[in-house]
């Protein structure tokens, strides 16, 4: 019997992990046998843990918080978006031995936007919330969409200046406090901040939005989330939370083992389904 290939996703916390839900129906819809499981890491043991993945035969791994750094830390050879985002959440196993990182989260983010909400980056103001390794990771891909302005502010504004400076050369990107926001108005505003697990939202100014305006929160949840709430309240054109950005990055990582892309539309509507039915 040739034995199935092996994947996994590393985290800290794993137990919400949706990764082997969404592996398993994509891998039913292209007709591949494989397994995929979650498995929670200990804080320290993640270079060891990956090592004896591999070394045990495993085809690949997707990393999620907080190891995406340590990742790209170990990683053989780095694809260009892994090496800008400074993090992976992809790990490949070549044949010989060496390992592979790259980083699907920007490439998800872009494709939920631009292909499954239809809504518009190129020649936008965008503004994206937040500097930490969630706006670092989806920073490149969307300033390959060729946004007419992409502001990046954070609540620490030395952190959004660092990250912007890093990220000058690849198009008009600017970024600092909160307060760069005032009196401007943008078509899309994209929280990649931690606010709302706490329950808030980042101090935003009222105006913020064009008449079409469009609010994107990378966290999802059965519940829409604060930011939502907020986008809602300030007559947002369209609304969406980060849950088509989870299955399409999701979706990249399966066709760089597998060489398909599958539907994520279905995937997608089954998720919510079973959130919304918890
Ligand atoms: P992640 O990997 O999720 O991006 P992170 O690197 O810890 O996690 O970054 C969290 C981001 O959320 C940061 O931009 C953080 O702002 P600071 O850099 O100023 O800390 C932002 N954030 C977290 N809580 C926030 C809050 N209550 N209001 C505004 N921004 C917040």
């Amino acid at each position: 019997m040739i034995e199935k290939p092996r994947y996994a996703v590393f985290g800290n916390p794993i137990k919400q992990s949706k990764s082997p839900e969404i592996h398993a129906l994509f891998a039913e819809q292209c007709d591949r046998e494989l397994l995929y499981r979650a498995v929670r890491v200990d804080r320290g043991a993640f270079a060891a843990a990956v090592a004896q993945f591999f070394d045990g035969g495993g085809a690949g791994l997707n990393v999620t918080v907080p190891f995406k750094q340590e990742a790209f830390d170990l990683a053989d050879h780095l694809s260009e978006r892994a090496a800008k985002a400074g993090a992976a959440n992809t790990l490949t196993r070549r044949e010989d031995g060496t390992v592979a990182g790259d980083n699907t989260d920007g490439i998800g983010l872009v494709r939920d936007l631009v292909a499954n909400l239809g809504w518009m980056i190129q020649g936008q103001r965008v503004l994206l919330l937040g500097a930490g390794g969630a706006a670092r990771g989806v920073l490149g891909p969307l300033l390959r969409e060729r946004p007419q302005e992409l502001l990046v502010v954070n609540r620490t504004a030395q952190r959004a200046e660092q990250l912007v400076r890093e990220f000058r050369d690849q198009g008009q990107v600017s970024g600092g406090a909160y307060a760069l926001a005032n009196d401007r108005q943008f078509d899309l505003v994209i929280n990649a901040t931690s606010a709302g697990l706490d329950g808030t939202v980042p101090d935003l100014p009222g105006e913020l939005l064009t008449e079409r305006g469009c609010c994107y929160d990378m966290v999802y949840g059965a519940e829409p989330t604060p930011f939502m709430r907020w986008a809602a309240h300030h007559a947002a054109w369209a609304v969406s939370d980060g849950l088509g950005m989870l299955v399409e990055q999701a979706a990249e990582s399966f066709y760089i083992w597998h060489g398909a892309r599958p539907d994520t539309g279905p995937v997608v509507q089954q998720l919510r389904g079973a959130m919304n039915a918890l």
